[in-house]
């Protein structure tokens, strides 16, 4: 049975879509299927990965998302240029849902109902959320098992986090009791500032063992990759983000009792 993760935070720009991108493309090179679903209606995870523009015949997720009948949703679903690696990408038409969703009946499971069926076919789906906590990404953590939270390592970092974990709450109470937090993850780490280390006490000592071990360095290569369409491990898999995001995935592989631990980029 797959695990399906949503990477979510309010928060722009704190490496949710870089998240997405690279830790699938990582957990696909340990040789597992993943799907990556691009919720966001900037589309930035659809071309990341070298998608932009383009959907599987049966459409998009903005057409998944609005169809009536969606079958087993992987007439939807369209292949990666990583082996393993798939995806269901956005285009920017999904503007319109978070208006047009509103009125819709069931509005916060239109997501579920198409990845759920997904669930057997792959080891991981990935959905990467916008910067805010509209209605999709609350379809979004209506659909998942768990949240991955990347968080920029700055001063602000926690600030509206307190937002988020209150939004987990209430989807726990009415929509989806088993809601967990899969892992807190520290972004764009710069280990020569006594700010990131400050900031990673901080959000360890209020996350505790929710964060993983693995930090993801500042890294030039992985700001680069996705204007070459490519995860960071095509791109320069001797990078130290590539290296980070490697290591990564087999933390959250070990947590989940599918690989023994190896070494990892651990702070
Ligand atoms: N570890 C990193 N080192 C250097 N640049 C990074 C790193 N992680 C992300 N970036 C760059 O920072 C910017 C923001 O990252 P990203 O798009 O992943 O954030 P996001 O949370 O998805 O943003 P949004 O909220 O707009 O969806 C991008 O230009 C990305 O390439
Ligand atoms: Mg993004």
């Amino acid at each position: 049975m797959g695990r399906i993760l949503a990477v979510a935070n309010q928060k722009g720009g704190v490496g949710k879509t870089t998240t997405a991108i690279n830790l699938g493309a990582s957990l696909a090179l340990a040789d597992q299927r993943v799907l990556l679903v691009d919720v966001d209606p900037q589309c930035n995870l659809s071309s990341g990965v070298g998608l932009k523009g383009q959907s599987a015949p049966a459409g998009d997720i903005y057409d998944a998302i609005m169809a009536d009948d969606v079958g087993d949703g992987s007439a939807f679903v369209v292949a990666t240029n990583v082996s393993g690696l798939f995806a269901i990408p956005a285009d920017r038409n999904l503007a319109g849902a978070e208006i047009e969703l509103v009125p819709m009946l069931a509005r916060e499971t239109r997501l579920r109902r198409i990845i759920e069926p997904l669930r057997d076919r792959f080891d991981y789906i990935l959905i990467d959320c916008p910067p805010s906590l509209g209605l999709l990404t609350l379809n979004a953590l209506v659909a998942c098992d768990a949240v991955l939270i990347p968080l920029h390592c700055e001063y602000f970092a926690l600030e509206g986090l307190a937002d988020l974990v209150g939004t987990l709450k209430r989807v726990r109470t009415v929509l989806n009791p088993a809601l967990d937090i899969d892992g807190v993850l520290l972004t764009m780490y710069d280990e020569r500032t006594n700010l990131g280390q400050q900031v990673s006490r901080d959000v360890r000592s209020f996350f505790k063992d929710k964060v993983f071990h693995t930090v993801i360095p500042r890294n030039v290569r992985l700001g680069e990759a996705p204007s070459h369409g490519m995860p960071v491990i095509l791109y320069d898999v001797k990078s130290r983000g590539a290296e980070a995001y490697l290591a990564l995935a087999r933390e959250m592989l070990a947590r989940n009792g599918r690989a023994p631990q190896t070494a990892s980029a651990t702070h």
